[in-house]
């Protein structure tokens, strides 16, 4: 190495930039691996990322070591040990590699598992801030001779370390609502569900057969303040042709004895208006997968609907309550105004990440399948069809027991009679089971209940499909290439309307199917 060399990967100013650089390698690659790359672990074995981990957590030691060695020793660019320089060559080339492999990986995500990543970064920003201040008071701060240079860093640390716990104990966040809420029929009444833009509690004011009603998000007596989506359980006669407001008490802290809270809002009047009648319109929207504004240009070329159909398939993963409030809560109240009710079916990456467990009591649900009477004169059977891997798929790490979760589903189904009602089916996978056995005992009992089509989602295009499943099935849509399709089910006593339309506004498919289960046009 020549000393012009030597002397660039020695000096101060470098060593001080890749021990930082290599700092954050560790943070952004557990972000980005936690969000996806499952194949990475496949390709060679399973924990290979965590070695890549643990690499660059070893390069940054070594990185912020060597670069304090450099701090401390002024003379050590001219005069450096051999091994020192050849170090720091090592180091430089490895941090490079990791950000060349984080930048990879960040493009590779795309913009909606990226946007998750950067929750992910986020969460770990304080323990690498924490990091970096320790080694800048352990092995850089003590190096700086210059008095006045001290002084501007130790104010800035100060300021940092200050201002840090501040932000913890005071988020610096404008409490507000997300959106208007989202009105769910949940199989027994309504959940009014709403998002707030940190955590607080939730209730909802209505007033009906005179007298007030103030009910609050809670479990057993206890209000719940550590949420920042809130669902609030109304009779299905309270809120019907009724006005309600929502409101939310902020909290900070809840402590075993008392709390700390913040500023109280409450929303505007809202009057919902239930879907009623044999003429009715419903909008479906399936596999949106973040893509809520594209999904809202097809929307507005649908025109005038009653009740929504959500069908699954809201974002990439549940991992953090973030995902479920922005991109399904917000959503579903964005598109209704919290006016009309929604139904909502489970899509199967609503199955994934750590949030997933909390979805149902966020939202309020006793069960994501479920049968409801209570739009128009119609009987909807709500399916569930979970994951559609093996439970034993590396993907699910072991946290997937829907064998078992599909078989109680399709018990209960057994369970339902036929009424009469025109019946139909709404599932996110048209598949129902991934169980063949499970499969055909649920296309059989639709049969029983005289169900005509299953409404699904999950292919990600728009069609009427005849002959893949036995019961007849409409796929809805959802986000492909760039656009969206939408679709808009118009109940009547003819038959069911089936439209459906991009976000330019163009038709994709318009048909009419009859009661019967035949494709009248
Ligand atoms: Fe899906």
């Amino acid at each position: 190495m020549n000393a012009k060399a030597q002397n660039f990967f020695t000096h101060k100013a470098t060593m001080f930039l890749v021990s930082f650089f290599a700092a954050l390698a560790p943070v952004f690659f557990w972000a980005c691996r936690s969000n996806s790359f499952i194949f990475i672990d496949k390709i060679l074995f399973i924990g290979f990322c965590q070695v890549i981990f643990w690499l660059m957590v070893a390069n940054a030691i070594f990185a912020t070591v060597l670069a304090a060695l450099r701090w401390r020793h002024s003379a050590w660019s001219m005069q450096a040990p051999k091994w020192g320089a050849v170090s720091s060559v090592v180091c430089t080339c490895l941090t490079v590699v990791f950000a060349i492999v984080n930048i990879a990986l960040l493009i590779g995500l795309g913009e909606e598992a990226a946007d998750m990543a950067f929750i992910s970064a986020a969460d770990m920003l304080p323990f690498l801030l924490a990091y970096l201040i320790a080694a800048l008071l352990a092995f850089f701060f003590p190096a700086v001779s210059d008095k006045k240079l001290r002084v501007v860093i130790a104010v800035l640390i100060i300021a940092i370390a200050v201002f840090g716990a501040l932000f913890a104990i005071y988020p610096p966040v404008h409490y507000k609502f997300m959106s208007d809420p989202m009105v769910l029929d949940n199989g027994s009444g309504y959940s009014v569900v709403f998002a707030t833009s940190a955590e607080g509690n939730g209730y909802v004011e209505y007033e009906y057969e005179g007298k007030t009603y103030k009910v609050y998000d809670e479990q057993d007596g206890r209000i719940k303040g550590s949420s920042t989506i809130h669902s609030v359980q109304i009779p299905y006669e309270h809120l019907d042709n009724n006005t309600y407001r929502v409101g939310s008490m902020r909290v900070f802290e809840e402590y075993a004895y008392g709390g700390r809270n913040g500023r109280t809002i409450e929303s505007e009047e809202y009057e919902f208006a239930p879907c009623t009648g044999e003429d009715l319109s419903l909008l479906c929207i399936s596999d949106w997968h973040t893509r809520t504004k594209t999904a809202k240009k097809a929307i507005s070329h649908l025109g005038e609907y009653q009740g929504v159909i959500l069908l699954g398939d809201a974002a990439s993963c549940m991992q953090f309550e973030e995902q479920a409030s922005e991109f399904l809560v917000t959503f579903g109240g964005d598109i209704t105004g919290g006016e009309i009710p929604v139904m909502f079916a489970r899509g199967n990456h609503e199955t994934r990440g750590e949030y997933a467990t909390e979805l149902s009591d966020a939202l309020g649900m006793d069960s994501f399948y479920y049968e409801t009477t209570h739009f128009g004169d119609y009987r909807f059977i709500v399916l569930d069809s979970a994951e559609d891997k093996a439970d034993d798929h590396v993907e699910y790490g072991g946290s997937a027991d829907y064998t078992a979760y599909r078989t109680r589903m399709t018990e209960w189904m057994e369970s339902l009679e036929a009424s009469g009602e025109k019946t139909l089916i709404v599932c996110h996978s048209p598949e129902i089971s991934r169980e063949k056995d499970l499969a055909e005992r649920a296309f059989v009992k639709m049969e029983e209940l005289g169900a005509p089509l299953v409404l699904a989602g999950h292919y990600h295009y728009c069609a009427l499909k005849e002959k893949e499943w036995p019961l007849l099935t409409y796929i809805d849509g959802g986000h492909g290439g760039g656009d969206f399709t939408a679709s808009l089910v118009t109940l009547s006593g003819d038959g069911i309307g089936l439209k459906a339309c991009n976000k330019s506004g163009e038709e994709v498919l318009n048909k009419l199917v009859g009661w019967d289960g035949t494709v009248l046009k």
